[in-house]
């Protein structure tokens, strides 16, 4: 296979030039960090899981109309995606405390929020992703106030979207974190589109009836087997036959690779959805 020019090498995704122009390769590694990259692992099979159920979450919420950069399953650690201008804010949502909230504001982790919350981090890994506000973004310019809107707009809605969905599978949604970026089209309208990925790593899901951990936090915390949790979330998806693709650290590659072919044909049944025929936002 011919050699492709990685874009960007991050701490849980190698990026690589797309296969057509306009697009990138979002490789899922089996890397796992946390406490900004202090805490590190290799967890075999990790990325295979986080890619099948990113495109799986991205194709659900394309299909209620959310507009997404994800465009196919390539095999089973790489998806092409719509290659963006990421918008530079970390967003996160919260539906019940815990992680750093909990921790900032002394709040019982588990405890349902009066109101999901709404949070904004500066995408600086040299800063430690510092928490910013609505005025942070809008005064320097990480984006403008119509792209503020729609971002939050889009993040309630993913919100209750990814609740619903969680819940009728017996999983609560804790809180996640969402990325958006950017597309113009040739006549120089302005497209916002949900980026990067959602998975286990960034997304907090407990068990509804017994409150387990299912997601990063076994790693961050030493709470018990990644691979396990992560199963669980996926097995319960739909997304994998019970008793998972990994068993101690080896993938079952054949059946993986038949998995995100499903993943495609579902993607391709969706209603047809061109970011072009999206009413533009006009400045
Ligand atoms: N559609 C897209 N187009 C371009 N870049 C993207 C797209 N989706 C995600 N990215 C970026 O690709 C990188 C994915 O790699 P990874 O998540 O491993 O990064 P990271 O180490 O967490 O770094 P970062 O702090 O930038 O997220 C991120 O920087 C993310 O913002
Ligand atoms: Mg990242």
């Amino acid at each position: 296979m011919a050699r492709r020019r990685a874009l960007y090498d991050g701490k849980a995704k190698t990026i690589y030039e797309g296969l057509e122009p306009g697009t990138v390769i979002q490789y899922f590694k089996d890397d796992a960090t946390a406490f900004n990259a202090q805490k590190h692992a290799v967890i075999s099979g990790k990325g295979v899981l986080n890619n099948r159920i990113s495109a799986h979450l991205m194709t659900r919420l394309e299909m209620v109309g959310i507009p997404t950069h994800f465009l196919r399953s390539i095999n089973m650690r790489e998806q092409l995606v719509r290659q963006l201008e990421i918008i530079p804010v970390e967003v996160v949502v919260r539906n019940v405390a815990a992680g750093s909230l909990s921790k900032r504001l002394g709040i019982k982790e588990g405890a349902p929020l009066p109101m999901p919350i709404i949070e904004y981090y500066y995408k600086n890994d040299a800063l430690g992703d510092p928490m910013i506000s609505e005025s942070h973004i809008v005064s320097f310019d990480w984006a403008d106030p119509y792209e503020l809107e729609e971002i939050v707009s889009l993040s309630w809605r993913v919100n209750d979207f990814l609740s619903g969905l969680f819940t009728g599978i017996g999983l609560r949604l804790i809180d996640f974190k969402l990325e958006f970026g950017r597309l113009w089209d040739d006549d120089g309208n302005l497209y916002l589109m949900l980026a990067d990925e959602i998975s286990p790593d960034n997304c907090r899901l407990w068990d509804a009836t017994t409150d387990e951990k299912l997601d990063k936090d076994r790693f961050r915390h030493d709470l018990g087997d990644l691979i396990e949790g992560y199963q669980t979330i996926a097995e319960k998806m739909g997304l994998i036959p019970k008793g998972g693709i990994i068993q101690g650290g080896n993938i079952d590659e054949q059946l993986a690779a038949s998995l995100a072919e499903i993943e495609n044909e579902m993607a391709q049944g969706r209603r047809p959805r061109s970011i072009l025929k999206m009413p533009p936002r006009k400045h």
